[in-house]
């Protein structure tokens, strides 16, 4: 394990034209990370391959949100979703990934593929609350099992009241005439 510093509530932020890219094994162990992810989280390959992909996890991520990512792509689907990572210094940058399964020809799993891009900076605004709100559900659980229940069906109920899958969700936090992000950083 890396001891990693505290966070520094620095963000960092992704060129328009840039993708971040991660590959991993079955059970999310990095086999792959392009030089973008290298640069952004500030960790060499060393450190990231054969690491588990929570090496970037940022506390303010909701449990729920990887728990339904992992039970999605699990069962062979897609899924897009806005998150919050770490930098190894402690910086702070948000993404729109796209995790997907990688098949065999045979169509079993072998791995997951994650592209993620810049985020349209309104949306992020919009999702924080939610994000918020689920960790709260999950803090007053008692136990993980609790706070996985709180988290889900506190998610379920919103995308309920929505009408729309947490896939159209996230895109529905997009507005029409996107601000370009700023490239560089800034606290
Ligand atoms: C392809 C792929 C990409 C992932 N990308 C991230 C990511 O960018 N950040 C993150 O915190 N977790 C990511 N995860 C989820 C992690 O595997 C893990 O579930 C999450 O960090 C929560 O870890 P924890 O349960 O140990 O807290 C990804 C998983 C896969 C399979």
């Amino acid at each position: 394990m890396i001891a990693l510093p505290p966070l520094t509530g620095v963000e960092r932020f992704l060129g328009e034209q840039e993708l971040i890219v991660s590959k991993t094994d079955r059970r999310g162990l990095l086999t792959y990370c392009n030089d973008v992810f290298r640069r952004i989280s500030g960790f060499t390959d060393d450190e990231l391959i054969g690491r588990p992909h929570s090496l970037v996890r940022h506390p303010e991520m909701p449990r729920t949100v990887f728990h339904l990512l992992w039970e999605t792509i699990e069962s062979g689907r897609e899924i897009f979703a806005y998150v919050v990572n770490r930098s190894k210094n402690g910086d702070h940058y948000w993404v729109l990934a796209h995790v997907t399964p990688t098949f065999d020809r045979n169509g079993t799993i072998i791995g997951f593929h994650s592209n993620r891009r810049c985020p349209d900076r309104s949306a992020i605004e919009k999702i924080r609350p939610l994000y918020a709100q689920l960790r709260d559900a999950e803090q007053r659980a008692g136990s993980k099992e609790e706070a996985l229940r709180a988290g889900r069906a506190l998610l379920a109920k919103t995308l309920a009241e929505l009408q729309m899958e947490f896939d159209a969700f996230s895109f529905s936090l997009v507005e029409p005439d996107r601000e370009p992000a700023i490239a560089g950083e800034r606290r």
